[in-house]
């Protein structure tokens, strides 16, 4: 079984403070490779030492939309710089929330960061981590107007069956991590059987979003099996086929040699 924890945060303090552990049990369950991601310049550097340190771990480096308060363009120069750091595989995460802002102002600043982090991707030949959360619409239109070049994952897809097709249209990935196991979860059930398995990538979103049922715990690398056995159950086909084919599309979407 091989498994790529596409979009983790080791580098939240919660699974920082307990590393060691927090990698033993990934390993034990058969994860190889994890992308940390970062959400703010700090947590981007801190994955990046990361993944200097460690040559199954990757970095995504970016400004979350809800961590944009007060940064600046030497900030982001300043963080951006790394971006030729050969560990450093994708922009991210970066996008739209409208569940935490509101402020129409707010929100217009969350698009211009987002175009402007895409289009760096782009001039640098990177694959995006998006993060969307009730700003479906306002996203895709982004995306469609600036397509990432290098492809992305709409991480933690949380939208319609219906919306899939857009996704898909513009070459990009789905991640579905703990709200796909959700005992009340109808609709990333019904993406995760239509999603073309090729398409697909497996995330924890650790510390956030532990599965069924262990939900509302600390989330950790290791707790990804829990995701896998739920699409090995939607898709119907061989853990083992399943395992195989999302580990090649992660690396395949992050340029990482298999
Ligand atoms: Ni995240």
């Amino acid at each position: 079984m091989r498994i790529f924890d596409t979009h983790c945060h080791l580098n939240h303090e919660d699974l920082y403070n307990r590393l060691d552990e927090v990698l033993e049990s990934a390993k034990k369950v058969g994860v190889e490779k994890i992308l940390v991601v970062g959400w703010d310049k700090a947590s981007s550097l801190k994955a990046i030492e990361l993944a200097e340190q460690y040559d199954f771990i990757y970095a995504a480096i970016g400004f979350h939309p809800t961590e944009l308060n007060g940064v600046t363009e030497a900030d982001f120069n300043e963080l951006m710089a790394n971006i030729d750091n050969p560990k450093v595989v994708a922009v991210g995460e970066i996008g739209l929330d409208y569940h935490w802002v509101k402020d129409p102002e707010e929100r217009k600043i969350q698009k211009e960061w987002f175009i402007k982090q895409i289009e760096f991707a782009n001039l640098h030949k990177k694959p995006i981590s998006v993060h969307n959360r009730e700003a479906f619409e306002d996203c895709l239109n982004i995306l469609k107007e600036h397509q990432p070049q290098y492809s992305g994952v709409m991480h933690c897809y949380s939208g319609s069956v219906e919306s899939l097709a857009e996704v898909l249209k513009l070459n990009m990935y789905i991640g579905l991590d703990g709200p796909l196991t959700f005992t009340n979860a109808k609709t990333p059930k019904e993406v995760c059987e239509e999603v073309p398995l090729e398409r697909l990538l497996l995330e924890t979103d650790a510390p956030y979003l532990a599965p069924h049922p262990l939900r509302g715990t600390v989330n950790e690398p290791k707790n990804i099996a829990l995701v896998l056995d739920e699409v090995t159950r939607i898709k119907g086909l061989s853990k083992k086929h399943i395992s195989d084919v999302i580990f090649e599309n992660s690396c395949k979407l992050f340029n990482i040699e298999l």
